[in-house]
């Protein structure tokens, strides 16, 4: 049953929720400029059981760890709590104080979606808990509400400056889909994802990051400064979403660093639009060479690529029936998503996975991606 049919209905004492993970397909580091992206929910999940006890509090387990662990009614300092719980924490924190949560519940946590692949689990866990709290209290949360409820989770409780992106697709998006979301309105708009005969195959380099990393507050404090310059000779610029070209071409108006990163940020939006563009019109040439722009421009303009999501796209977009690739999500490692035809998946996957191992020495995972709905009851 799709969440906004069932988010809400009344309450139940046990419930099983599933929220996605998500790989973006395009318009990465646009979502905290006001900006656009497009991302498609995967089939990778995060499942949440969770049933109604008298005493309050949470007990939660997770697969992963097999031991319970204890998360308060009342507010303490999250920063003391075990990593993942926090954003569990957090959202049982926000949701109680708008009446939204039971006091008293056990969950019990299964997921697929790796952490620290830049797939977005930290979102797919927050949705699914929110989902599962609610349906107990048998409160109703819009799914836009929802989504920006657990990014605040995130923000406060798990220390990590994330945009709204990742929760939104997880609370949003439709099977089949792509959804790009205009992070500046919340305005949305599910476009088919169906190119000729093409998919999505995703890497993961397997290397970790974290986005409450260093890298990643560095770029948004750098997306502040810019800011700040540009409002001062430009009061119109309420963010970086609307600096336009000539803006940047002005001379002066940037030092070069920060003039780069606002380049991505700008350019990184129109190729949204035009990859939408491509979607409606089933072009994967056009697609495939606008997700190779976009890593570039990660990579050039942003500096937010690393030495294997590099040599990845650049073995992939080599191969015979490969459109284009690019990494997804934050960068400094994570995954490289492809767009290839479909009757090269195969090849394309064990060619670059042998590639990787002569130059890395490492296994590469790899999934061909079915763009899924967003989060549900079960
Ligand atoms: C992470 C964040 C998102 C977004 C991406 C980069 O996934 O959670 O909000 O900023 O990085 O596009």
């Amino acid at each position: 049953m799709p969440f906004s049919e069932v988010n809400g209905s009344s309450a139940s004492a046990t419930v099983t929720t599933r929220a996605p993970g998500r790989v973006n397909v395009i318009g990465d580091h646009t979502d905290y400029a006001d900006g656009l992206v497009l991302p498609v929910a995967i089939q990778l999940e995060t499942r949440v059981t969770a049933r109604l006890v008298p005493t309050a509090g949470l007990r939660v387990t997770s697969t992963a760890m097999d031991e319970e662990r204890f998360l308060p009614p009342d507010r303490i300092d999250a920063s003391g709590l075990a990593g993942w719980t926090r954003y569990i924490y957090g959202v049982y924190q926000l949701l109680l104080e708008v009446s939204a949560a039971p006091r008293g519940a056990k969950l019990r946590i299964e997921s697929d979606v790796p952490p620290g692949a830049g797939l977005a689990s930290s979102a797919a866990l927050e949705v699914a808990t929110a989902l599962a709290l609610c349906s107990l209290s048998g409160r109703s949360l819009p799914p836009v509400e929802l989504a920006l409820l657990c990014r605040r989770a995130e923000n406060e409780f798990a220390g990590s400056p994330c945009g709204i992106m990742d929760q939104m697709v997880s609370a949003c998006a439709r099977a089949g889909h792509a959804l790009l979301i205009d992070c500046r309105d919340l305005q949305m708009e599910h476009v088919p994802f169906r190119p000729r005969r093409a998919g999505l195959v995703v890497f993961d380099t397997g290397v970790r990051h974290s986005i409450a990393g260093a890298g990643y507050a560095s770029r948004r404090c750098e997306c502040e400064e810019a800011l700040t310059l540009l409002r001062a000779r430009s009061p119109r610029i309420r963010s970086l979403r609307d600096v336009t070209e000539s803006d940047l071409a002005e001379a002066g108006a940037l030092p070069e660093l920060l003039r780069q990163r606002v380049r991505h940020i700008v350019r990184e939006n129109d190729r949204v639009l035009k990859a939408r563009t491509c979607l409606e019109n089933g072009d994967a040439t056009g697609m495939g060479r606008l997700m190779l722009a976009s890593h570039e421009s990660l990579r050039d303009d942003y500096g937010v690529s690393c030495a294997e999501l590099d040599a990845l796209v650049d073995v992939a977009v080599r191969l015979p029936g490969v459109y284009g690739a690019r990494m997804t999500g934050g960068g400094f490692g994570g995954c490289v998503v492809c767009l290839v035809d479909d009757d090269r998946k195969d090849a394309l996957r064990t060619h670059v996975a042998e590639a990787y191992d002569r130059q890395f020495g490492r296994p590469l995972r790899s999934l061909a991606v079915t763009p899924s709905g967003g989060a549900s009851i079960l």
